[in-house]
């Protein structure tokens, strides 16, 4: 037998649950699912495939675009190779298209400009502010929340676990109970990323390699070996811990999360039984703490808001919604929007489900928004919603010959006639000679330009095309 089934095994048979749980590999744990936080692995900056995360279907190219105006005066473009890329140095570096002209150097390969861990080296995590990009699934280092004084006592979880023989085992076989080792275990094999150890989890934000003092955040470093939970505590409170649950396919209530009516596996106050994982001997379901369970966001229907439009925004994920440790209270979600700078908007859903929420978010200014949602203090994992501008061909029409005028919007920043850096006018892939730029009027010029066919616009935020229509006669 195997770690994987033992601590069902030592439960069953302590607890005389008879019931095996049939839905998911991981239930019960054992590893645990990955349905809430980021995936328990380790980050490794030459192998962490950063677009599993952002991607251009996350709109990462509007997102760095949206920093050139952050900026006084506005972030450049180029680069001088050699210098890091930074909003002060600029962006892009030049190299020869092996003609007269250049183009710019890769830039899809995320680690040649960011070359360290980029979260665990941001202003927020620098600061101990760990609940902004993870939500309440932690509660932050310096926020005060209740850590107990008193003394340590046989229910006390350990931070690991301690070792076991099942009862009644034979041959006999041992489970780690009583500890975070319970449940969360490594697992080398699980897809679609490997579940690492909780030590190796966390050292692997490189949090304290560069500064020692950042070690102490976690654990008293200079004893490893006399870790307590009251260490663990300065991030995981009771206030958190005693909030983590996942919905689970409990037929009592299959529409929100009850704590102690759930069935056991999905968290840590669905059932008495999770209770144990970490007490060994707490027999009841009402922890002390419990009320709104931290939501977590695992989908959003666009990452985009159009400058000045109203955008129907859906959230997917779990815990949205539910009863209090009370019984009785019912926890409904709100949806916060802020760029940092003006007072956050607090947005009630028009529709709200354990797993879905669909709220419409008023006109935004350009800029990039933290978008969580919120529940009765807690907040949930920090996702972006970027403002950018619409782009728009509103007609393509032949002048004289080969000259071709395009109206329109947003064109923005006009292409720079030293370099290809990607932006103009196009017929396939065919590139034009721009004669004017505005954001509204693009003249240019090719052989390539007949009636019927069709034209694209590259801008900063996107392609858009129109058909190409013959000259207006005059007089007509
Ligand atoms: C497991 C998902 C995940 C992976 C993998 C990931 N990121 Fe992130 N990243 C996030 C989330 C979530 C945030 C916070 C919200 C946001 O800014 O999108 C973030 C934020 C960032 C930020 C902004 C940090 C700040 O100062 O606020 C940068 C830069 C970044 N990521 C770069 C990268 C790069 C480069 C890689 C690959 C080496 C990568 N990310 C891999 C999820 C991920
Ligand atoms: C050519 C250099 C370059 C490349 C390549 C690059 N980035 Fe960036 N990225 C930057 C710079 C510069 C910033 C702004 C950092 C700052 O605020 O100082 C940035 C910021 C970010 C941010 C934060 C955006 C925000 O809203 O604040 C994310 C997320 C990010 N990069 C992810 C990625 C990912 C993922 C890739 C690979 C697909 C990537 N970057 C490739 C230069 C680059
Ligand atoms: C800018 C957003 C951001 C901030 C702020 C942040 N993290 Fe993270 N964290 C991430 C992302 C994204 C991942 C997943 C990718 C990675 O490991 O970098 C992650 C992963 C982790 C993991 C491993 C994943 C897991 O589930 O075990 C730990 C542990 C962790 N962070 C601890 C912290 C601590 C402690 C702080 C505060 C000092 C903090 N983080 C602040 C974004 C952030
Ligand atoms: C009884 C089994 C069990 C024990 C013991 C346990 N957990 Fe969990 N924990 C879970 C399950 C199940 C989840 C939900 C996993 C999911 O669906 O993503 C979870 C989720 C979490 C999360 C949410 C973020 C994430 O990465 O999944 C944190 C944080 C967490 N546990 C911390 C702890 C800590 C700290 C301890 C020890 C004090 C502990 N857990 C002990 C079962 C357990
Ligand atoms: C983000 C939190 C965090 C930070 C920062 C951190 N640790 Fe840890 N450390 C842990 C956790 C979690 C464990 C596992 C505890 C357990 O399971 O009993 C651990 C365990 C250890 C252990 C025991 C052996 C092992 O690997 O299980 C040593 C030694 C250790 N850490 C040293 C360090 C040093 C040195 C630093 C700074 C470079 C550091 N840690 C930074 C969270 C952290
Ligand atoms: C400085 C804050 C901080 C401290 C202190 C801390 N952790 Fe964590 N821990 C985190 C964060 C952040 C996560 C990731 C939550 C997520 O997935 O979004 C995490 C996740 C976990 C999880 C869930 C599994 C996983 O790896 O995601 C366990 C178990 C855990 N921590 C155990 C411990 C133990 C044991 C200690 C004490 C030795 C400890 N932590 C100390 C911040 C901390
Ligand atoms: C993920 C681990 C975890 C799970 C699961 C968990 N607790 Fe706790 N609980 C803690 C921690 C940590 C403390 C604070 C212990 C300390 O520092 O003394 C605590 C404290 C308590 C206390 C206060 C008495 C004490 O020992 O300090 C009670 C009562 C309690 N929990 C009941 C429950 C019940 C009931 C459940 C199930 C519904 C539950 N807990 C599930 C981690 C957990």
């Amino acid at each position: 037998m195997n770690k994987k089934t033992v601590f069902s095994a030592i439960l069953t048979m302590a607890l005389t649950f008879g019931v095996t749980t049939a839905v998911m590999a991981d239930v019960p744990p054992p590893p645990v699912n990955q349905t809430i936080g980021f995936p328990d692995t380790k980050f490794d900056i030459a192998t962490t495939i950063c677009s599993n995360c952002h991607s251009a279907a996350t709109n990462n190219i509007e997102r760095h675009h949206n920093l050139i105006t952050t900026v006084v005066p506005s972030a450049s473009c180029v680069r001088q190779a050699g210098q890091p890329a930074t909003l002060a140095n600029g962006c892009h570096v030049l190299v020869s298209d092996g003609g007269s002209g250049f183009v710019f150097e890769d830039f899809r390969t995320c680690v040649s400009c960011h070359s360290t861990s980029p979260h665990h080296t941001s202003t927020a995590a620098l600061a101990q502010d760990c609940v902004s990009c993870h939500g309440s699934v932690i509660d932050n280092p310096l926020d005060g929340h209740f850590i107990p004084a008193y003394a340590l006592s046989s229910v006390t979880p350990l931070p690991g676990g301690k070792t076991v023989i099942v009862p009644g085992s034979n041959p006999a076989v041992t489970a780690i109970v009583q500890g975070c080792e319970a449940c969360h275990q490594a697992d080398p094999a699980a897809t679609p990323v490997p579940i690492f150890s909780n030590a190796d989890t966390h050292h692997g934000t490189n949090l304290g390699v560069n500064d020692v003092a950042q070690c102490n955040w976690c654990h008293n470093v200079s004893t490893p070996d006399a870790i307590t939970i009251r260490q663990c505590e300065a991030c995981h409170g009771v206030k958190s811990l005693h909030n983590i649950q996942a919905q689970t396919p409990a037929a009592a209530n299959l529409t929100t999360i009850v704590p102690g009516a759930e069935d056991r596996g999905y968290g840590h106050i669905g059932s008495n039984t999770d209770c144990q994982g970490c007490h060994t001997s707490i027999v009841g379901s009402s922890s002390p703490f419990s009320a709104a369970i931290v939501p977590f966001v695992s989908g959003q229907s666009t990452h985009v808001a159009l400058i000045g439009k109203v955008t129907t925004l859906t959230l997917t994920g779990t815990a949205f919604s539910n009863i209090g440790g009370d019984g009785v209270t019912a926890f409904k979600p709100t949806v916060t929007i802020t760029n940092g700078t003006t007072t956050p908007l607090v947005l009630e859903p028009f529709s709200a489900t354990e797993s879905e929420i669909k709220v419409l978010v008023p006109a935004l200014v350009a800029g990039s928004y933290d978008v969580r949602v919120t529940k009765e203090g807690v907040q949930s994992n920090l996702i972006k919603l970027t403002a950018v501008p619409q782009v728009l061909v509103k007609s393509a029409v032949l002048g004289s010959r080969t000259s071709l005028t395009i109206t329109g919007q947003n064109f923005g920043a006009a292409p720079t006639t030293q370099y290809n850096s990607g932006l103009g006018v196009f017929v396939g892939t065919q590139p034009a000679k721009i004669v004017s730029w505005s954001n509204s009027k693009i003249v240019a010029t090719s052989t390539s330009f007949n009636a019927g066919t069709k034209v694209v616009v590259k801008t900063l935020f996107g392609q858009v095309s129109g058909t190409i229509s013959g000259a207006v006669k005059k007089g007509r």
